[in-house]
């Protein structure tokens, strides 16, 4: 079980403060807030949490919900760092939580491969992991407690049944995310599922609006008859936007555009009809989080998946829906 924690070598190393010079010594990403790494005395459960990197307004929303709700009046320790949408920084953080023997890790993986022997390191260390967001592809037996975050490929479908019934004759550009993460490689599986026949061309702009940008500009040269770009993330999409008018056209007339995320930018984009529909990617579950990293830590019974709500917004949408979105 997990919640009866082994006290490994690494543990008590960790006791000595060994572990606390490590986290300060940083240099695999940006430690946004750092808790004491103490030894927990005054019973608040000690979180090792790894984001994945700030690229994008989802993930500076969903950032701050998961620091809205870890926080020490919510009987948590946090130690939050940020791995600038590198691996190798999520991977360090990682083995810095296990020589702290914190109570919890929590991650969201920037890409699903790769994490075999951190993983393993984590289980011989008996610490419990809880996934957020995104998901791994592992080889290691029962690498994670639970998991909490989005059903992307649920996310692509839902925008390829959109595409079929309202543009069953677009040429389309798939901006895809991050190559390798689960948000990527599910909502390509979704999209594709229901459209795939009309996409003409794909490259990734990383979630980012500047590479988002970046590849749409290479594509309006590579694919001039697209009429449409399925985009994975809204960041995307407005680099898209940007691109598009640059070339002395039309988004959301010349060229359709269907995205994920509805951050408040998106459905402005949405409501200035440069967007024509946006599937929801919900970031703001920091509150269920919360109560599942509770209830692990506890050794309570819990979900081994968590889908968050989401739903989805066509141009009816009103600046006023706009204007109350909480980010
Ligand atoms: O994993 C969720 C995705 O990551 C969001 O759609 C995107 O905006 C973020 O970068």
């Amino acid at each position: 079980m997990f919640h009866a924690k082994r006290r490994t070598f690494l543990s008590i190393v960790a006791s000595t403060g060994l572990a606390l010079s490590l986290a300060a010594c940083g240099g695999g990403g940006d430690t946004a807030q750092a808790g004491s790494g103490g030894d927990g005395g005054d019973g608040a459960i000690r979180v090792g949490y790894s984001q994945l990197g700030a690229e994008s307004g989802w993930r500076t929303a969903n950032t701050e919900s998961v620091q809205q709700n870890l926080t020490a009046d919510n009987g948590f320790d946090l130690t939050f760092v940020d791995a600038q949408q590198k691996q190798e920084n999520q991977i360090k953080a990682l083995r810095d939580f296990v020589a702290q023997d914190v109570d919890v890790i929590a991650f969201s993986p920037v890409v699903e491969t790769g994490w075999d022997d951190v993983l393993q390191e984590i289980k011989d260390a008996g610490i419990p992991v809880v996934l957020v967001d995104r998901t791994v592809d592992t080889t290691v037996e029962d690498p994670y407690v639970t998991h909490i975050g989005s059903d992307f490929k649920a996310e692509g479908t839902k925008a390829g049944d959109w595409v079929e019934e309202n543009a069953p004759d677009a040429k389309i550009f798939e901006l895809q995310g991050t190559l390798g993460s689960g948000a990527q490689v599910d909502r390509e599986e979704g999209f594709d599922g229901v459209v795939g026949s009309q996409v003409i061309g794909k490259a990734s702009g990383n979630f980012t609006r500047a590479e988002g940008r970046t590849a749409t500009e290479a594509a309006l040269q590579a694919y001039p008859d697209m009429t449409m770009i399925f985009t994975h993330n809204d960041d995307m999409g407005l680099g898209a936007v940007e691109a598009i008018e640059a070339a002395g056209k039309k988004p959301g007339t010349d060229i359709q555009i269907v995205s994920v995320d509805a951050v408040r930018d998106g459905l402005q984009a949405l409501v200035d009809k440069k967007f024509n529909y946006v599937v929801e990617c919900n970031p703001a579950f920091g509150d269920q989080l919360a109560e599942l990293i509770k209830k692990v830590h506890d050794g309570e019974d819990v979900p081994k998946e968590t889908v968050v709500e989401e739903t989805a917004f066509d141009q009816t949408i009103t600046q006023a829906e706009v204007d109350a979105r909480p980010y």
